[in-house]
């Protein structure tokens, strides 16, 4: 058999294109491409029949077919299809106020929570679920994310991951599913700075429960989020007014989102150009595979960012430094042009760097933390 009628025979495994961009493709929707977004809230959407909305798919480059992110509207009023997938997802709300409904098969349970602008909430697989927009004069806009990539690699089948028919009626039946959230030690993964387990968080722009990230500089603040059961986390950071975190790097597939604040993101690949990706409320980013990237704060007031992370056992997508000499840089061994560009847009707004100089001299500077 030749390779081409290999490849008519077993088109999913013998073509470029992996199985999940060929289902994105088919669905004809528009998909948003390169290194990030500038307004997740506004980038155009267009009608999803299937899914009774209208959507697009953000697929940017650092993704690498590990993560999906994709945009949800539902007109004012108006709410979604009911759908089951194979897989978990956890949801940001860009925009609006609404409701989400889970049910089982047979109906006889079901569960449903309301959210809001800056909501994070994890819709566990299996379940039946439906997304309704609660206010009458305006659109409600949800970022989704999800692995199904990497699920579509192992078995290409839509019907598989869309229509399948397993159940399983106590993860729906399940009295916490969607209770407060609870802190536990983090020692696993960054001790000392809390882990909180739960589906639903409420608002994530007022999330106020971080503890200092000593090692990532800026005198910044992170939390930790596990979904329980799932395979899904995230972390979220904030960090003081005019300063700027250490750059470092790790494996791909994070999907990064602007809760509140304005600033920028440097991304490059070690020894080659650096990209420059200016941020605010809304923006979506992701740092590529092993590109180092740092963020920085333009304003006079907090900065934040939530990071959406793919399957926590695939170790290399994780947010851990392995080598701190080698996968985080220090101030004081920076590129000068990280420093000049931050205090040139600072000057630009009228501002100056709260960088303590000490952290351009010693290495390893430790802000001080009340
Ligand atoms: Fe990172």
């Amino acid at each position: 058999m030749t390779s081409k009628e290999a490849e008519a025979k077993s088109p999913y495994l013998w073509t470029r294109a992996s199985p999940y961009d060929n289902w994105v493709d088919s669905t004809g929707l528009p998909v948003y491409d390169g290194h990030f977004i500038p307004d997740a809230r506004t980038i155009k959407v267009a009608r999803w029949d299937e899914r009774e909305c209208d959507a697009a798919f953000i697929r940017l480059a650092g993704q690498e077919g590990y993560t999906e992110s994709r945009i949800t509207e539902l007109r004012p009023g108006a709410q979604s299809a009911e759908v089951k997938l194979a897989f978990d997802e956890a949801i940001y709300v860009l925009d609006g106020q609404g409701m989400t409904t889970l049910r089982s098969p047979d109906g006889k349970t079901s569960r449903s929570f309301e959210w809001q602008k800056h909501s994070l909430f994890l819709v566990p697989r299996y379940a039946i679920h439906q997304f309704k927009n609660m206010l009458g004069q305006k659109p409600a806009r949800l970022l989704h994310f999800n692995y199904l990539p990497l699920s579509m690699a192992g078995n290409p089948d839509p019907v598989f991951h869309f229509q399948n028919p397993f159940e399983d009626p106590a993860a729906l039946a399940d009295p916490d599913l969607y209770s407060a959230a609870k802190v536990s030690a983090n020692d696993e993964f960054l001790p000392g700075v809390g882990c909180w387990y739960g589906n639903f968080f409420a608002d994530m722009r007022a999330w106020d429960k971080l503890d200092p990230n000593k090692g990532r500089g800026a005198g910044g603040s992170s939390v930790f989020i596990r979904f329980p059961k799932s395979p899904l986390w995230a972390h979220m950071s904030v960090f003081p007014p005019r300063t700027y975190k250490k750059a470092h790097r790790h494996g791909p597939g994070v999907v990064i989102v602007i809760p509140g604040g304005e600033g920028f993101s440097v991304m490059w690949r070690e020894g080659e150009e650096k990209i420059f990706i200016p941020w605010q409320e809304g923006s979506v980013f992701v740092p590529p595979d092993n590109w180092f990237h740092q963020h920085f704060n333009l304003t006079g007031g907090p900065a934040r960012y939530l990071a959406l992370h793919s399957p926590y056992h695939f170790n290399m997508s994780a947010e851990t430094v392995k080598d701190p000499a080698k996968d985080q840089i220090e101030y004081s061994d920076e590129d000068p042009v990280i420093r000049q560009r931050f205090e040139s847009e600072l000057a630009k707004r009228g501002m100056t760097s709260l960088v303590p100089p000490q952290a351009y001299t010693t290495p390893g500077y430790e802000w001080k933390y009340a």
